[in-house]
Formats: C-alpha cells, structure tokens, sequence
C-alpha cells in the first residue's frame, strides 16, 4: 500500500472529532472498539478452516435460523467489545432474541444495531461475508433505556456501515458526510482510506436477486426483471448474486447495479432485517447517491416496530430503483 498521504481510520475519525472541540470523544471511541472488533472477528475469519470454527454451532437464533460458528464468534466479540467501549447503554442483534442491556454503563449515550456475520451460508464455501452496524444516539439519558430509543427511523442514525471479510478486508462507513472506506493492511493490522468520498457510478449496471425465487415475486418486480434481461427490447444487464447482502451491495456501490429481496410467497415481508441489514445499508446508499426503497417508502423513513422486522429491499443506483418502482 502507498505510504504518502496515508491516513488510517483511527486518524480519520481523530481528525474529525477535532472538528467539534467539545465533543467528549464518546463516538470516536466506539468506533476504535468496533475497528478492534472486526480486526479480531477478521482473523478468525481468516483461519476458521485451521481452527476448526467452521459449520454449524447446533443451535438455532430467534428467527429459526442455523447458527453457525462465526455467527456466535462474532456476535460474542462484537458485543464485549462494544460494551467495554462503555458508550453504550444497550445493543441490538440478529444473534440476540431480546435487547442486550450493557449493565456496565445503563445511563450510555448510545445504541448500537447489528449483524454480526452477514452472509453466514457463504463461511463453509470462502465467499465474502461481512458485519454490518449502525448507531443511535438515545433520546433521553435520564431514562432507563426506551422503545423510543430502540426504534428510531433510520434518518435519526447517527452513523452506519459495514466491514466486509473480502478477498481484502474492507471498513466502509458513514456519519452523515459521504462515504469512506478503508482496507486493512494486514501488515500494519491498520485500516488505511483507500476509497475516499465513494459514489455510486451514475451508469446503470448489475442486477443482483436471487432470481429461484421469481415465482412469488410482486409482478411488478417481475416486470422489471425481464427488462434487466432485456426482453422489452433494451441491452440486457449484467446478473451477479453472491447471497450475502454486503458483498452484493459492495460489488455494486463500486460498479453500479440494484440488489433486490423482495417479498416471496415463504418470506412476506422479505427476508431481510430492517433494524441491521436494511437500515445501514440503505444509509451508506443515500450518502453514496444512491437509494434504498421497499416498495413502499424509502427504507430510512420506516418507523420500526419489531426488533427482528423484516422488510422488502430494493437498493442501488438512484435510477435503477426509481425504475424498478415504476415498472
Ligand atoms: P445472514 O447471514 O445474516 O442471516 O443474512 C443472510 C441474508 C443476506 O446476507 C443475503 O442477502 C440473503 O440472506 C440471501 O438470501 P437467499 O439465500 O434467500 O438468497
Ligand atoms: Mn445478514
Ligand atoms: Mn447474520
């Protein structure tokens, strides 16, 4: 990696908590302990094959899903390094049935939304996965901790992003001012800004659905999938589909495209989680220029209700998902 001008993630986020003079650092230090909880969840990631921690852990999470390994690895990282950052006052996760009360630190600013390991069926296979988090402040600190605080619309996210276990490992964030994304350099063990200020590509690109669901999708989504296709007549795009929602979002930040889990005859509401999966990611898309939808509303003006909802998602480039709602 390139010396001159390199700036790592924890100098960023310095350089920025410089900006506000009274600010007490809080926010800078939970990032510094999301940052550490990654690189030790990334190593694990790396030798999981050598250490025996891939497969399932024989046991099943609220919403009926195989846990594996790493799911449980780095749900237990995640949540004891963020709770030692002592900034919050309480953490949500996918791995988690109930809300977890960070009793160390009850009056925390603080609330942190997760998905641990994104992308779990693609451990056993090498495929990318990723973590994916997004951060509240709470509303009242006098207050032991409310529904008020846990379902806040996605617009009051105070900063949001994700970390995915690539072919490199990347930290990719948001606090409201563009995107950034950092690589680890694993000889340094630091994130160094390889992607600053990320833009998704005003060209049209990739269709990203896992098309073996087609039959129960809405027509409309049908529609629009034939033009992808290009059956009415237009230049047929690009299909790519991993099956973990970082990396598909990811490939598709940097190249252009639209990633779409829409409702299905078995998943309703869609599969994926408003709260951890949807709500980060739709925020990253919206600081990048692009926009995240559910058929319905935009993503970040859903006021949730459930802990574990589940939303329809449409996601990417600004005039793919303006298309789709308009097939
Ligand atoms: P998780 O591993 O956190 O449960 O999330 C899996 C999600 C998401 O990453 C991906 O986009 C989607 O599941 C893929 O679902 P299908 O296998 O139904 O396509
Ligand atoms: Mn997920
Ligand atoms: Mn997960």
């Amino acid at each position: 990696m390139q010396q001159k001008g390199l700036i790592t993630f924890d100098q960023f986020i310095a350089s920025e908590q410089n900006k506000f003079p009274n600010v007490q650092g809080n926010l800078s230090r939970l990032f510094r302990h999301i940052q550490l909880a990654s690189k030790l969840v990334n190593s694990d990631v790396r030798k999981a094959g050598l250490a025996g921690i891939l497969g399932s852990a024989q046991n099943t999470n609220v919403q009926g899903e195989d846990q594996q390994k790493l799911d449980v690895l780095a749900n237990n990282t995640f949540i004891k390094m963020i709770e030692s950052s002592k900034t919050c006052a309480a953490i949500l996760s996918e791995e988690v049935d109930e809300v977890y009360y960070c009793e160390n630190n009850p009056k925390g600013k603080y609330i942190v939304a997760m998905d641990p390991l994104d992308g779990s069926s693609n451990i056993d296979v090498n495929a990318s996965i990723g973590t994916i988090f997004s951060i509240y402040k709470r509303i009242d600190l006098d207050q032991p901790v409310s529904d008020a605080d846990i379902y806040q619309k996605g617009r009051e996210i105070v900063a949001g992003g994700y970390i995915i276990y690539g072919s490199s490992t990347m930290l990719v964030f948001s606090t409201g001012n563009g995107v950034n994304g950092f690589t680890l350099d694993s000889g340094i063990q630091e994130y160094c800004l390889s992607h600053p200020n990320m833009q998704m590509p005003a060209k049209e690109g990739i269709y990203s659905v896992n098309e073996g669901n087609m039959g129960t999708f809405p027509e409309s989504v049908k529609r629009y999938i034939a033009k992808c296709k290009g059956e009415t007549g237009e230049k047929p795009k690009s299909a790519r589909y991993i099956g973990s929602l970082i990396a598909d979002f990811h490939r598709n930040l940097i190249k252009g495209g639209i990633f779409m889990y829409p409702s299905t005859q078995s998943a309703p509401n869609g599969k994926l989680r408003l709260l951890y999966e949807c709500v980060p990611m739709a925020f990253v898309a919206e600081q990048a220029g692009g926009k995240a939808h559910t058929g319905d509303i935009d993503v970040l003006d859903i006021v949730p209700n459930e802990l574990h909802q589940r939303v329809p998602l449409y996601i990417g480039n600004k005039s793919m998902v303006e298309d789709l709602l308009q097939s």
